[in-house]
């Protein structure tokens, strides 16, 4: 007899991501559909690995993370946001952000809850939450401004809201939540017993002189709070998987029961690398200023074509409105630009459950910026 298969997640299929990396492959397309850098890293960090192998660094570590490099995480915290997290028993190394959410939601929602996540928003969040055997409750944020509207989300927490999910700065929609938005969430949350996960993976790209108001920051936020963060993005190197969480010691000991059952422990010479490297502050300091100078460069090209420019206040995206350009849906747009044109892109009604289309795609400039030119010519020719 065939053992027959009940998928746990029926709805999943082959994400756009996928089908928009394989269609520009196809047509030699300039790729600003996923976001990654095409540039390499700094050698250094690559050493620092080399390094941490020859040195012997080749089995397990502790299962929380190498002490150093928890030490160090927590110091940047300190030193950034002030807020004191202890190394001991308050940050967890994970394999990349993606882990450390799933992770985080194992760990807290129990079948039957609700979690309210915030749409458009990073395409693991819901499947994860359904895979604990939870509840998305999905809020929009604010169509064509992409604010949140704190009345609709005051509106969707019930006595079955256990957590809510946040992202800034936000992909796809290249938004910085304010000082007076974390004010607004920590007024909102106080009388509940709603816990957050915070994805801050893009927390040293922010633009404009405006700071990263991490979760951090914010007492009344950060005690019920999951802080996650990635390397991948902050080092150019999103391949290497490497990640944290900060927590408040008693949800991080519910955070590592189910870590050390899931992945256990997180390479260990990259951990020892990246210890070494964040000795120097300069490449996390600088960030900001490197992508907002490719920023610039493609946002001041896009303006010689139709595609409408939204802000891009953080992360490495930009968004544009096609409505000027074609009659297109998004997902038939980016299909045509891709194959048409030459250049992918990212519909934003990927991230919604609903596939609502309001006729914006994202793109990555997280690129050289002979690729961005690239692009440029060709989109300039719509
Ligand atoms: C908002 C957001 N969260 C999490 C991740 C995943 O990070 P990691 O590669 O460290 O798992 C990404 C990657 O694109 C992201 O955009």
């Amino acid at each position: 007899m065939t053992p027959v298969l009940q998928s746990r997640l029926p709805a999943v299929g082959t994400t756009i991501f996928s089908v928009m990396s394989a269609l520009a492959a196809e047509h030699k397309a300039v790729n600003l559909g996923q976001g990654f850098p095409d540039f390499a890293c700094d050698p250094a960090l690559v050493d620092h690995v080399t390094q941490a192998m020859q040195a012997g660094h080749n089995q397990y570590p502790p299962m929380p993370g190498v002490p150093q490099f928890r030490q160090a995480i927590a110091d940047k915290m300190q030193a950034l946001y002030g807020r004191a997290y202890r190394a001991a028993d308050e940050i967890t190394v994970t394999a990349g952000a993606t882990q450390a959410i799933i992770t985080a939601i194992l760990a807290v929602v129990h079948p039957g809850d609700e979690v309210i996540v915030l749409e458009p928003c990073y395409d693991s969040y819901v499947p994860n939450i359904e895979l604990a055997g939870g509840t998305a409750v999905r809020v929009a944020l604010t169509p064509g401004t992409f604010r949140p509207d704190f009345d609709a989300i005051a509106a969707a927490i019930s006595g079955k809201t256990r957590a809510i999910i946040i992202n800034s700065p936000h992909n796809p929609s290249a938004t910085v939540w304010s000082q007076q938005d974390m004010l607004h969430l920590q007024e909102l949350l106080a009388p509940t017993n709603v816990l957050l996960i915070s994805d801050e993976v893009y927390e040293h790209m922010v633009f404009d002189g405006a700071q990263h108001e991490s979760v951090a920051r914010y007492d009344g936020l950060a005690e019920r709070a999951f802080i996650v963060s990635s390397f991948g993005k902050t080092y150019h190197v999103t391949g290497w998987k490497v990640g944290f969480v900060a927590a408040p010691a008693a949800r991080m000991a519910e955070f590592r029961k189910v870590h050390q059952f899931n992945v256990f422990t997180v390479n260990t010479p990259v951990q020892h690398a990246l210890t070494a490297y964040m000795g120097d502050a300069a490449p996390y300091r600088d960030l900001s200023a490197f992508y907002q100078r490719k920023r610039d460069i493609f946002r001041a090209g896009l303006t010689k074509t139709r595609l409408r420019l939204l802000p891009s206040e953080g992360s490495y995206f930009q968004c544009v409105d096609i409505s000027q350009v074609s009659d297109l849906g998004e997902a038939d747009f980016c299909k045509w630009l891709t194959s048409e044109i030459g250049v992918a892109a990212i519909p934003l009604s990927a991230f919604y459950g609903n596939g609502f289309d309001q006729r914006v795609v994202r793109f990555c400039f997280a690129k050289q910026d002979a690729t961005l030119h690239a692009a440029l010519e060709r989109l300039q020719a719509l």
